[in-house]
């Protein structure tokens, strides 16, 4: 089975490495809802929502496709490094890629279990 290996930064700075199989065809958005982080997702990965928004920090990925560039671009505050995860798929990222959550999510209360924000 291969693995992926990459590292979720929280809004207060702490890094928590993480390893996934990348052979199920899991989605970025897909493999962070299921380590339980607050990524809500609210329309299931179609690039129409952003809720799934993260800022890519460091290491390779695939470049965004037209959907989710116009999806960003509805963004009031959207960065350079701002990303859709539900458009990532875990095959097309480097290992040891780093990316934070998106603080807005954070801000809901919603900490993933044994982790504080
Ligand atoms: S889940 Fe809606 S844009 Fe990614």
């Amino acid at each position: 089975m291969a693995d992926k290996q990459f590292w979720v930064e929280l809004p207060d700075g702490s890094r928590t490495p993480h390893e996934v199989p990348s052979d199920m065809g899991l989605s970025l958005m897909e493999a962070l809802k299921a380590l339980d982080y607050p990524i809500e997702a609210t329309c299931g990965g179609m690039a129409l929502c952003a809720t799934c928004r993260i800022e890519w920090q460091d290491g390779n990925l695939s470049e965004p496709s037209d959907a989710e560039l116009d999806m960003l671009d509805t963004l009031p505050d959207v960065r350079s490094t701002s990303r859709l995860s539900c458009q990532i798929r875990l095959t097309d990222i480097s290992d040891g890629s780093t990316f934070r959550v998106h603080a807005l999510e954070w801000n809901q209360g919603n900490a993933p279990t044994g982790q504080q924000a």
